[in-house]
């Protein structure tokens, strides 16, 4: 099977997980867009969805899923998204699509988070793929110099600007061994929007998508 085919699986196995008659948090990427196709196929059984992008509200519109501003709703019984790195303890890192910010504030309303991802995502240690940053623009070569004090190597991703009008700095040659310290420390500095350490509020659940098949990963069980 290939990685499409993975993401594929993960995201079928994920309509699983949708309450009927709810409004649910959607998220961004390629394996959140195979999600936003099969939830397209069950639309009439939910009453619509909160997205964590432009691009992903876009999709879901295209569908015919009614949208709705993270304001007035109150509370999301679910969240399903991808991953680019997730660790067994379900401590992600997320952004290589520059959606984080929006991403962890809606994953934030929810009780459950559903990460669907294919088997490559899952490793021993965060770090391989550069932690994205989202940075407000005047403050980008001084959080840069920051990250660099902390023993990265920042990357402006030049030519992007997230839905929120910054820019992201990707961190290179991180081996995060303490993901919730590192998520607070970067919070830390002015400047910084998000970063994409999800580690404070982890996965609930991680569908892993793998040659045998899709596995069922509860976090903690
Ligand atoms: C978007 O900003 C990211 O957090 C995505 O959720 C993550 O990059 C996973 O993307 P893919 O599903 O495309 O691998």
């Amino acid at each position: 099977m290939n990685q499409d085919a993975l993401k594929q699986a993960v995201a079928q196995a994920a309509l699983a997980y949708v309450p009927e008659g709810e409004i649910i948090g959607v998220g961004t990427g390629s394996t959140a867009n195979f999600f936003i196709d099969g939830l397209a196929a069950m639309k009439d059984r939910i009453v619509g969805a909160v997205a964590s992008s432009e691009a992903s509200a876009q999709r879901l519109a295209g569908h015919g899923i009614r949208l709705f501003d993270l304001n007035e709703v109150d509370a999301l019984s679910v969240y399903v998204d991808g991953a680019d790195e997730i660790d067994a303890g379900f401590a992600m890192i997320k952004g290589g699509g520059a959606a984080l910010t929006r991403e962890k504030i809606v994953a934030s309303v929810a009780q459950r988070f559903v990460c669907i991802a294919d088997a490559s995502k899952l490793v021993e240690v965060l770090g391989r793929f550069p932690l994205p940053v989202e940075v407000i623009p005047l403050a980008r070569a001084q959080v840069a110099r920051e990250l660099q004090a902390l023993g990265g190597r920042p990357v402006w991703r030049e030519g992007v600007v997230t839905d929120n009008g910054n820019v992201i700095l990707d961190v290179h040659g991180l081996e995060i061994r303490d993901p919730v310290m590192l998520e607070s420390l970067l919070n830390q500095i002015v400047g910084v929007v998000t970063n994409g350490l999800f580690a404070r509020r982890p996965a609930d659940v991680l569908l892993l998508g793998t040659a045998q098949g899709v596995q069922q990963r509860v976090r903690g069980g």
